[in-house]
């Protein structure tokens, strides 16, 4: 028979009904054992602890789901989606305020979206085709299917199309979503991952309160999914140089679902 694992060891020395750690977890620093983790859990998640020991799952089981993100929750793509091979959606680099660097800038308030593609281990995915498309400042969208009569800006890219490095990353520039009819400001994003079903789904700002709260799509989300395509917009330098000019950024992490799980990433 094998000796016992490190994590056994602890567990096995520890006595459950003395609240104190255990000697060996003071002094080796190792993950505490499984009664001194759930004290250290907020009251919501105890609760879901208590709800799942009571229905029979084991405490290896709940400590998984505990650990595991849920995946970002799918949306409609809606009917704008980007006709990559018409000449005017040809540029699709990361700064979507101009078509190229000598060209001039979009109307509209700049912002940068930061963002990180993970698995639901939270583990950074790389090799990962990031798209955003979205309306210009007016609320338009660069799509023949667009028939309100908003102005188009000739000098706004509409799309970007970003591949994640080894560390799950991605970045670009942006203005803020104009409103358009039945929809509060938002972007949309299609990520493809090697070996995975693709993820369609939406982003949404804090700031827009109200026009969320009357967005259909939007309200169709569960409160916690809600939570998870809805950023705060913070400034921060735009390069490394802390000098450097700052634009309203906010941080999305999508989290895709395992591979061969359809029902996580099927669109609505
Ligand atoms: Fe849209």
């Amino acid at each position: 028979m094998p000796p016992p694992s490190p994590r056994e060891h602890v567990e096995s020395s520890y006595d459950p009904y003395n609240p104190l750690p255990s000697p060996i977890f003071q002094t080796n620093h190792r993950k505490p054992p499984a009664m001194l983790e759930f004290q250290l859990l907020d009251s919501r998640r105890k609760f879901l602890v208590r709800a799942a020991l009571a229905s029979g799952l084991s405490i290896n089981t709940i400590q998984k789901a505990l650990a595991e993100l849920p995946p970002t929750a799918p949306q409609t793509k809606g009917p704008f989606y980007p006709i990559p091979d018409i000449e005017k959606q040809k540029h699709f680099d990361a700064d979507l305020t101009r078509l190229s660097n000598d060209s001039p800038i979009a109307d509209g308030e700049q912002i940068v979206i930061k963002g990180i593609v993970v698995d639901v281990d939270e583990k950074p995915l790389d090799n990962v085709i990031v798209e955003v498309w979205q309306a210009c400042a007016s609320g338009r969208y660069n799509h023949p299917q667009d028939k309100n009569d908003r102005p188009a800006d000739p000098n706004f890219q509409y799309w970007a199309r970003m591949l994640t490095p080894a560390e799950g990353s991605f970045s670009f520039r942006t203005i803020q979503p104009g409103k358009y009819p039945g929809r509060t400001p938002h972007i949309h994003y299609r990520i493809l991952a090697p070996g995975r079903p693709e993820l369609v789904t939406q982003m949404y700002f804090d700031s827009h309160t109200e026009e969320n709260r009357n967005d259909g799509i939007y309200m169709n989300l569960k409160p916690e999914q809600r939570l998870a395509v809805t950023l705060g917009l913070e400034p921060q330098p735009i390069s490394n140089d802390a000098n450097s000019d700052k634009l309203p950024t906010g941080l999305f992490k999508i989290v895709l679902g395992p591979p061969n799980n359809p029902k996580s990433t099927q669109p609505m």
